[in-house]
């Protein structure tokens, strides 16, 4: 069966089971703050899990790109060092919300594994969580006597909480787990040691395939469980691994999955993939071709390598395999990038979105492998330099402070320097570079630690966002939670009713206040009558946010009683200007499409009240003629003054086939919010204007590249349009005065021209005066030694000096001729030597002796020779060695 059936067969099972297949979610989070990518199955439906949200069924099924590479569930070192640890993997997963528990979910496992996939059952082993006593959790019982009636029990085998109880991150839901093992090996092997003996402990062919997780408990942040409403089911099976058992190999590399990258690798490296375990050519090779997988469909969902969070992740795991593949494969150029097509052809089937961003992708991977073995270059010669500095010490040790700053500064991998100094036989030192490892860990970890206390729930009621109708509601506190970090402490909080319109889709979350109805003075049915700024009771939002499905306001300090009415009040006229600078990116975003092409797809934006920035794929640079283009496009539409049609609830499907456009890495549900503004529709969580005419003006300020493929437009409108046009008008206005003109093209043009006229005039009056000066400075020729020398202070320039001494050099037999100026406090020397002399004086090495005076350096030949220096109060001491000559 070909990794592809495999897949299929998988979601066929579970369809006939009653389960609603979904497509797997972006691989990068947007709105989960304790969680950068999906590193299971279960994260998209974490909020079904914890009721935030209601499940879109009561059973699920899927298969999930996952990444654990950061937090929690990490596996990044193992990757390419064993056969079975990846960073990207699918996760093949059936859920349960409510719905069935442990015994279906038993059920269904084995039959699927047993009965479809038709695995030999004596080739399974499963576990069951043995208890915790400091969790104070007895063992699960209820599993084993399930599990009984399927496998004997004598391959039932306890498993602690590390392996058994299954939580998703520091907090969150969590529950106890029963995984299903598998023993590939040979039967020679299975009759010297018993598969029993070898589960969880790490052997390459008997592993774990299944996790069934019995979600019962909520892991809160003091770290205490609570139970959750309701219990729940959330399998996960490596779909690599599945392959690896299906197909009767020893390495999930050996399978379909990997073995076209494999092929390809082998192509471009010339070196052959032999499987070794410990072969540091294989494990570049195993390296190589799963790393393209992570940043590939990190890329194509939208998370672009960069500096920091989440795109630092994938950046340093794109240069993992840069790294590994410059030593082990000797690839010294870039050619990850041509693994793009491969994986296309072979995934692209089931995941469009790599053959949508194909070329991004790979143009991404192209410039990010070229600049990085730039870098290794770099780093190279650097530590060539931190090399010679240990040896000239007659040390043998690198110190672990330069090797970190290579690698923390230069980006060049410690693993590479420590190659390097082996070849030199010169150890590092480890301790030093750990030293600074953690120091800089701890750095960081001040920088942005942020203690999160649990909810205090005051109200157990839903919470609803009203800002796209309301700016100004009645509204209650529903829970709060003191933050503290390094600014102080804050409070969050959750409102019944929220205006606040939460940052999301690029637009800034709104501010404002609330008004507690207790306020002295305040009558809240008649809230705008009241005087805010006699108000001591305000409360100041200070932005708002989104976590997972809640609505987040951030205050400094938390009412006087938190449980009365409020008033809330969205800062109004931030919120104008915001929402006419978002409308106006889908009308820019329209305009691109239709100038440049249908290439050009949204991969970020930021709307603020100030302005906007827009990125989007396009592979050169904008002509100022396109750009024009746009902005008059989307001035035509501004005037046309189109009215807002907003469908708020309609099926993605219908959105789609209205022409809708949605962008790549983003999570949509079954219902979507469409923003129609004529043939512009988008699918848009954002706040808009009611008509177009709203926006007042549009004008691009800036256009740029922001990454290879992506390029950036920043731009404004409304009031920041009319204030750039009347500054200008201001300058202009000054100009126009300075220059006692209105027309002042033509102005500039004659000023121009005259500077022109003037520079050439004052070239030939240098030339005249040079002339004359020779005839002068004849006279002052002495007698030195058996020639004629002349040693002279000025403050000409270097050209008029150069005239001088060539006319002297001409008209002159028998001369040495030294001037040393300092026009503009800059220390010139200039030394010429007739023809005739040429054999007994060289100019050269004569400017190069005097110039250590001036700290300077230059050259020549014999007969003529420059040296510009730094120092000029060594003029004297050159000027009284020149004489001595
Ligand atoms: N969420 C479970 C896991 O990732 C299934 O193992």
């Amino acid at each position: 069966m070909t990794s592809q059936q495999i897949r299929q067969q998988f979601l066929d099972y579970f369809k006939e089971k009653e389960h609603l297949i979904v497509p797997s979610a972006p691989i990068v989070l947007k709105d989960d703050p304790t969680l950068m990518f999906s590193n299971s199955g279960m994260t998209q439906f974490k909020d079904y899990f914890l009721g935030y949200r209601e499940p879109r069924a009561p059973r699920i099924a899927d298969t999930q790109k996952c990444l654990r590479v950061s937090g929690k569930h990490n596996d990044l070192d193992d990757v390419g060092r064993d056969t079975y640890h990846h960073t990207m993997f699918e996760m093949l997963g059936n859920w349960s919300f409510g719905d069935y528990f442990k015994k279906e979910a038993i059920g269904f496992a084995w039959e699927l594994l047993t009965e479809v996939y038709k695995i030999p059952k004596e080739n399974l082993y499963v576990t069951v969580f043995e208890g915790d006593a400091s969790e104070n959790l007895g063992r699960d019982e209820e599993a084993y006597n399930f599990w009984k009636s399927h496998i004997a029990e004598d391959r039932i085998i306890n498993g602690n909480k590390k392996d058994n109880f299954w939580e998703m991150g520091e907090s969150g839901p969590c529950g106890p787990c029963s995984e299903i093992h598998v023993d590939l090996r040979s039967d020679e092997e299975k009759t010297l040691v018993s598969g029993l003996e070898l589960v969880n402990n790490d052997h390459p062919q008997v592993v774990e395939i299944w996790n069934l997780v019995f979600m019962e408990f909520n892991r809160k942040a003091d770290g205490s469980l609570e139970k959750l409403p309701q219990r729940h089911v959330d399998t996960g099976m490596g779909f690599e691994r599945l392959c690896m058992a299906l197909q009767n190999k020893k390495s999930n590399y050996d399978t379909d999955v990997f073995t076209p990258l494999i092929a390809k690798v082998e192509e471009l490296s010339g070196k052959k993939y032999t499987a070794v375990l410990e072969n540091e050519k294989d494990i570049a090779i195993r390296v190589v071709v799963d790393h393209i997988r992570a940043v590939a469909f990190a890329i194509a969902d939208g998370q672009l390598p960069s500096n920091g969070g989440a795109g630092y992740v994938i950046r340093r795991i794109l240069r993992r395999a840069i790294s590994y593949s410059y030593r082990f494969l000797d690839m010294k150029e870039a050619f990850l990038y041509k693994l793009v097509a491969i994986l296309k052809n072979e995934m692209g089937g089931f995941f469009p979105e790599l053959v949508k961003q194909e070329k991004l992708v790979t143009e991404v991977i192209k410039e990010e492998e070229t600049s990085f073995l730039k870098t290794i270059e770099h780093g190279l010669k650097r530590i060539d330099l931190v090399i010679g500095e240990t040896l000239s010490r007659n040390e043998s040790t690198l110190p672990g402070a330069a090797v970190f700053e290579l690698y923390d500064t230069y980006g060049f991998p410690a693993d590479l320097s420590r190659i390097i100094a082996e070849e030199k036989k010169l150890t590092v030192d480890e301790q030093g570079f750990e030293e600074e490892m953690t120091k800089q860990k701890q750095r960081s970890k001040k920088s942005s630690a942020q203690k999160v206390h649990d909810w205090v729930i005051l109200e157990e009621k839903p919470e609803s966002f009203v800002g796209y109708d309301q700016t100004e509601t009645e509204t209650y506190i529903t829970r709060y939670r003191k933050i503290e970090n390094k600014e102080g402490e804050f409070y969050q909080i959750v409102l019944s009713k929220s205006p606040f319109y939460p940052e999301g889709g690029g637009q800034i979350g709104d501010k404002g206040i609330l008004i507690p109805s207790y306020a002295e003075g305040f009558d809240i049915s008649a809230p705008n009558v009241f005087n805010i700024t006699d108000c001591a009771e305000i409360i100041e939002v200070l932005e708002t946010k989104k976590e997972n499905n809640l609505i987040i306001s951030l205050i400094k300090d938390l009412p006087k009683d938190a449980g009365a009415v409020f008033y809330a009040k969205v800062n109004s006229s931030e919120r104008k200007n915001t929402q006419a600078n978002h409308s106006v990116t889908h009308l820019l975003h329209e305009a691109l499409r239709e100038v440049l092409g249908t290439h050009v797809e949204q991969k970020g934006s930021f709307v603020g009240p100030d302005y906007l920035r827009f990125d989007f794929s396009h592979f050169s640079k904008m002509s100022d003629e396109d750009l024009k283009l746009v902005e008059e496009k989307v001035n035509a539409k501004i005037k046309e003054n189109i009215a807002l049609e907003e469908f708020r609830e309609i099926p993605i499907a219908e959105a789609m086939e209205k022409g809708a456009m949605a962008l790549f890495g983003e999570k949509y549900g079954d219902k979507v919010r469409m923003i129609q503004f004529g043939s512009s529709r988008e699918l848009c969580g954002g706040t808009h204007v009611k008509a177009t005419g709203e926006i007042g003006h549009f004008k691009i300020r800036n256009e740029s590249s922001t990454a290879a493929g992506i390029r950036r437009i920043e731009a404004i409108s409304g009031d920041k349009s009319a204030e750039y046009y009347s500054e200008l008008e201001n300058q202009m206005k000054e100009i126009s005065i300075i220059l006692k003109s209105k027309d002042l093209a033509k102005s500039v043009q004659k000023l121009l021209d005259e500077n022109t006229t003037l520079k050439s005039e004052i070239d030939s009056l240098k030339k005249a005066q040079a002339k004359g000066e020779t005839a002068n400075w004849k006279s002052d020729f002495v007698q030195s030694g058996d020639k004629m020398l002349l040693v002279k202070k000025v403050s000409l320039d270097a050209a008029s000096v150069k005239d001088i001494v060539f006319q002297l050099k001409k008209e002159m037999d028998n001369a040495l001729v030294v001037v040393i100026s300092d026009a503009d406090s800059k220390p010139l020397i200039t030394v010429g030597v007739s023809a005739d002399l040429e054999n007994t004086y060289n100019a050269g090495s004569i400017v190069k002796e005097l110039a250590k005076e001036i700290q300077g350096g230059g050259g020549g030949n014999a007969g003529f020779a420059t040296a510009g220096g730094k120092n000029p109060a060594g003029i004297e001491n050159a000027y009284q060695k020149a004489l001595a000559l």
